[in-house]
């Protein structure tokens, strides 16, 4: 079993600290992660030239090229992004879009999907955002989970400036709950479930 987690901010802040917390409680319960900082990489926004709908593979050769078989290979899949206006950053949708070309077979089919987000005001649309991270998960006929108990949403952030989410307790708690939630419904649909991970 596999977690990838992708962090969409451009900086090293509070949404990978979160997402780094995730990924922990994954490791912490046998399974096997790997995190892409696609925020600091260099993928184009997709520009609509309908070649991956045939050929299933994008023509733009960029730093996304290596994710696609990253993205193939794993069970389980973690979006985090900062709260720009709202909504996903632009190198987040950036790579959201550029997965267009796995949809075609529909290669996310049955993987798990989750979200993290962080904005700097309380109520600054973390959920608007996982939101469009659902909704991501949903058209690629993915399996959406949240952190079952707490948010209710996923991982939910309250941090403007770098550092802010160690100070975090209900963005460390919702994001670490949503890891536990992902590896419980991932054991129940590859059939090992014995006992019940509880997420709270
Ligand atoms: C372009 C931009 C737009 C932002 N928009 C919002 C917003 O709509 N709501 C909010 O709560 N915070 C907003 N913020 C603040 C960030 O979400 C916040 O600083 C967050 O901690 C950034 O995550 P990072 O440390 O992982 O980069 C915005 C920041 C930037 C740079």
């Amino acid at each position: 079993m596999k977690i990838l987690g992708v962090c969409g901010s451009p900086r090293e802040g509070n949404t990978l600290f979160l997402l780094k917390k995730a990924l922990e409680t994954c490791k912490e319960l046998g399974v096997e992660t790997e995190l892409i900082h696609v925020g600091l990489l260099k993928v184009a926004p997709c520009k609509a030239c309908g070649a991956c709908k045939d050929t299933g593979i994008c023509v733009q050769k960029d730093d996304m090229t290596p994710l696609y078989d990253k993205i193939r290979g794993a069970d389980g899949i973690i979006l985090a992004s900062p709260v720009y206006l709202g909504g996903v950053s632009a190198q987040m949708k950036a790579f959201m879009d550029r997965t267009r070309a796995l949809r075609g077979k529909f290669e996310l089919r049955n993987k798990v999907g989750a979200g993290i987000s962080v904005g700097g005001f309380r109520n600054g649309g973390q959920e608007t955002t996982l939101q469009q991270i659902f909704n991501f998960f949903l058209i690629h006929n993915s399996i959406v989970v949240a952190d079952e108990a707490t948010s209710h949403y996923g991982g939910v952030g309250f941090g403007y400036n770098i550092g802010d989410s160690d100070k975090d307790e209900y963005g460390i708690k919702t994001s670490q709950n949503t890891a536990k939630n992902m590896i419980k419904v991932l054991k129940l649909i590859k059939g090992g479930a014995k006992e019940e991970i509880k997420s709270w």
